[in-house]
């Protein structure tokens, strides 16, 4: 096999209370990758549709999680890489953990999968790095592993899967604004008051726990963010609004998506997750921006060819 294409999913990374630790992969929504092995030596660029993103490998987060992968390696050929990109940069949906991780999922399928979802997820960060300015990996990880996961620590890496009901589903509104990660986290305080950090890690340790249960009432008691939310919800328009309407139409919870402008709810069912697209909607529809609604079911699968 000298060519594979690939589905490579959205992602929703701190899910409320679990900031830089916690994430969740959807399966509406994701990009596709092209990866082939070619005679020459290295990794190029050789396409990108969707939109407009460096072809210099250096500077592409595809590009640079595959040379981390690829200096590994000891072969007399290189890899080229297509790149058809649905998700927005700066979505808050894990636009760059996508091309992240389906650079290095695809050579690695190629290659005959000498390293595993852990070893993989270490060569995404580098790529990760890049659009982000740091190293985590809570889209990274739900991205290839598929499901909840919980990325324990980053050095060493350590990734938790976590299962999830079978009845949970996740309804998204990305507003057409781009907030860089980058800068959703430079109005982040340093410091957080010892008793914010206690609500916090009561509620990351409960919904794991209604999680691992099916215990809905404790996934929704849980699903709260008293740290992030209230610096970074300034920069998301309507952001109080929807979440007002969405819990009012049912959702289990709602918080800022990774780093927005993308809001998030999880939902027991589909019929709930159609109320709360269209509480979501009502709001978004009087304003003058443009706006996506996604309903999805978690994507226990992951990544993966197609
Ligand atoms: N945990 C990250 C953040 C996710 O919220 O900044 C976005 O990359």
């Amino acid at each position: 096999m000298n060519e594979i294409k690939i589905f490579s999913p959205a992602t929703v990374a701190n899910v409320a209370c679990g900031f830089d630790v916690l994430g969740f992969c959807l399966d509406s929504v994701g990009d596709e990758m092209v990866i082939r092995k070619i005679d020459k030596k290295g990794i190029f660029i050789a396409h990108i549709e969707g939109f407009d993103l460096p072809y210099e490998t250096k500077k592409n987060v595809a590009g640079v999680s595959a040379l981390a992968m690829y200096e590994t390696l000891d072969v007399d050929f290189g890899f080229e890489i297509e790149i058809y990109k649905n998700i927005k940069p700066g979505s808050g949906i894990g636009s760059s953990a996508a091309s992240a991780v389906g650079s290095v999922f695809g050579m690695n399928e190629l290659l005959g999968r000498p390293f595993n979802k852990t070893q993989l997820t270490e060569f995404a960060i580098k790529g990760e790095a890049l659009a982000s300015k740091c190293e985590h990996a809570d889209n990274l990880a739900p991205a290839l592993f598929g499901g909840f996961t919980l990325v324990k620590s980053v050095s060493p890496l350590k990734i938790l899967e976590i299962p999830c009901p079978d009845d949970l589903y996740a309804t998204i509104i990305h507003p057409q604004i781009e907030i860089k990660t980058s800068e959703a986290r430079a109005v982040l305080p340093k410091d957080v008051p010892l008793n914010d950090a206690i609500t916090q890690w009561s509620n990351l340790g409960s919904l794991v726990h209604g999680l691992h249960t099916n215990d809905y009432d404790l996934i929704k008691d849980s699903l709260q963010d008293v740290i992030i939310e209230p610096h970074r919800s300034k920069l998301i328009p309507y952001y109080n609004e929807v979440k007002n309407e969405v819990l009012a139409a049912g959702a289990l919870g709602a918080c800022i998506s990774g780093s927005g402008p993308s809001i998030f709810t999880l939902n027991k069912g589909l019929e709930t997750s159609k109320k709360v697209a269209n509480a979501m909607k009502k709001v978004y529809q009087n304003t003058n921006i443009e706006f996506d609604i996604h309903i999805s079911k978690i994507n226990t699968q992951g990544i993966k060819i197609i």
